[in-house]
């Protein structure tokens, strides 16, 4: 008896001396491993609960907070914003390397609440997957047979400009604002494109959408919409949230009109732009009773607006940029119009004239640098887990390409912070292109209308220094026009005034 108790007893001890080793080892196990992950994370300010680092973070300008931390914790950190991890990469060599090198695992797009309200992920912006990429390419092919940055293109814009100087002419010289003008100008290029036809100055239709489409990008980047993007449950009380919803929703309605318009006098021999291409695609693909088919109502609208969207806003916010810079830089603006005069005269700019004015061509790259109109880029999100540059990133995780930092990477630019044009001038005064130039992005998510843009900037830049000299309202100051802009999702000039004086 004793013998079987004494046995009893050994094993007992043995089985706890057993289960206590085997607790150890799995301890051990799960914290080496903890450790291992905690180590090769991205650095990062330590978060709070539930806020993480957003009280340290200047949610009115983010992108300065991010590049002001980059200088503790490197090119590659994270920051809770509230309780979601986001990585910043920063610099130009970071930047590439994610987006160009590890193209797919950086390539997918992180889909914000307010994001999904306005797209609900269809469309070629807010979209991913199989979705995103049949959007993606059929936009791309169709937008390059309608003529986008060819010759189709380069005649819109020219006879467009001719109805912007009418407009900039009913001042007479006296002090406007630019904004409604060049943004109707400018949305006319890429409403011309996806529609088929212009819009009148004065059509109410066409002027709300602009409008609209502006105001949406305007709030999108506000603080309260980045905190609804946080706290969704902060929703109902968010008013910046509630425009976005209206315009969307009025939007919406004039959207279906225009394309049920174009739907009724549809002829498959004659596209007159890319409604009518989808609608064809439509229509091929529900006869042949292909199921599963992309090709579908939402995926049009939002496709379509899209292509407003982004055709509209940062074409429009650039050039409004370059004519701010000429009224404050006049010496610059004396420069380029030497130039325009001696190259070009009096006939009207065309594209092939890029080549002889490299002085003007290096204030446009010059301003697009310096203006850095989407500065955190649109957000990224991992497509799997993955490790760079030694750091653990696990799929899911937001990413943010911080463009501001690839503009202004001092690494890469002589002067960061100044309006410089000799950035993109050699020694003889040649155009030079710059690797960390990069405003459209880079990789599989980059600009799709990059080539649209640059002929646009190119035509309305010069055609417009050509027949007017752009000052400062009277009684204000160069230094009234501020450099530092006001954000949203795209960095706005300061609201300002500029007198527009013929020239010839
Ligand atoms: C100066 C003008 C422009 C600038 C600076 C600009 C910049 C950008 C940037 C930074 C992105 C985000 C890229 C990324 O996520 O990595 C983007 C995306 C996009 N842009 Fe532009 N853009 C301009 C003009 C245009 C125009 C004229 C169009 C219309 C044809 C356009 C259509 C798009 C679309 C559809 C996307 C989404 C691409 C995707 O998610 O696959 N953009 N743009």
């Amino acid at each position: 008896m004793a013998v079987v108790e004494s046995l009893l007893q050994f094993l007992s001890t043995g089985a706890l001396l057993g289960a206590l080793l085997l607790l150890l080892v799995l301890y051990l196990l799960y914290s080496g491993s903890k450790s291992q992950k905690e180590v090769k994370e991205p650095p990062g300010p330590k978060p709070l609960p539930l806020v993480g680092n957003l009280l340290t973070l200047d949610l009115t300008r983010p992108f300065d907070s991010f590049f002001e931390l980059s200088k503790t914790y490197g090119n590659i950190f994270q920051v809770f914003l509230g309780p979601k991890k986001t990585v910043v990469l920063v610099g130009y060599k970071t930047v590439k390397e994610a987006l160009v090198n590890h193209a797919e695992e950086f390539g997918e797009r992180d889909i914000t609440p307010s994001f999904r309200i306005m797209n609900d992920e269809h469309g070629i912006i807010f979209s991913n997957g199989e979705n995103w990429k049949e959007m993606r390419r059929f936009a791309l092919s169709n937008l390059r047979d309608l003529g986008m940055g060819k010759r189709g293109s380069e005649e819109k814009i020219i006879e467009e400009i001719q109805y912007l100087k009418g407009e900039f002419d009913k001042f007479e010289g006296k002090a406007f604002d630019t904004t409604q003008p060049v943004n109707y100008a400018v949305s006319n290029i890429i409403s011309s494109i996806v529609y088929g036809s212009r819009f009148e100055y004065t059509d109410p239709e066409f002027t709300q959408m602009v409008d609209r489409a502006n105001e949406n990008v305007h709030v999108g980047g506000s603080t309260s919409v980045m905190l609804y993007n946080i706290f969704p449950w902060l929703g109902p009380i968010i008013k910046n949230k509630r425009i976005i919803v209206n315009n969307i929703v009025q939007s919406r309605q004039q959207m279906t009109k225009l394309i049920n318009g174009l739907l009724e006098t549809l002829n498959p021999h004659d596209r007159r732009g890319f409604v009518d291409s989808f609608l064809i695609r439509k229509q091929t693909e529900e006869k042949s009773g292909k199921k599963d088919s992309y090709f579908h109502q939402d995926n049009l609208m939002e496709s379509v607006k899209d292509l407003f969207i982004a055709g509209t806003d940062t074409t429009g916010t650039t050039l409004r940029w370059g004519l701010m810079l000429m009224a404050k830089y006049p010496h610059i603006q004396d420069q380029v119009q030497e130039e325009i005069d001696r190259v070009i005269g009096e006939r009207q700019p065309v594209v092939d004239d890029r080549r002889n004015l490299p002085y003007t061509d290096a204030v446009i790259h010059e301003t697009q640098r310096l203006a850095n109109i989407v500065p955190l880029s649109l957000p990224h999100v991992t497509s799997c887990d993955v490790t760079f540059n030694g750091y653990f990133i696990k799929k899911g995780t937001t990413v943010i390409p911080l463009l501001t930092s690839v503009l202004k990477d001092p690494s890469e630019w002589e002067k960061p912070n100044s309006f410089y044009p000799e950035h993109f001038l050699d020694e003889k005064g040649q155009f030079i292109k710059r690797d960390a130039f990069m405003p459209f992005s880079a990789g599989r998510r980059m600009c799709l209308g990059e080539s649209l843009a640059r002929m646009e900037l190119f035509l309305f830049f010069t055609s417009l220094l050509q027949s007017y000299r752009f000052t400062t309202a009277p009684g204000a100051s160069k230094d009234d026009l501020d450099l530092k802009g006001v954000v949203g999702l795209t960095l706005n000039p300061f609201p300002h005034k500029l007198c527009a004086i013929r020239r010839s």
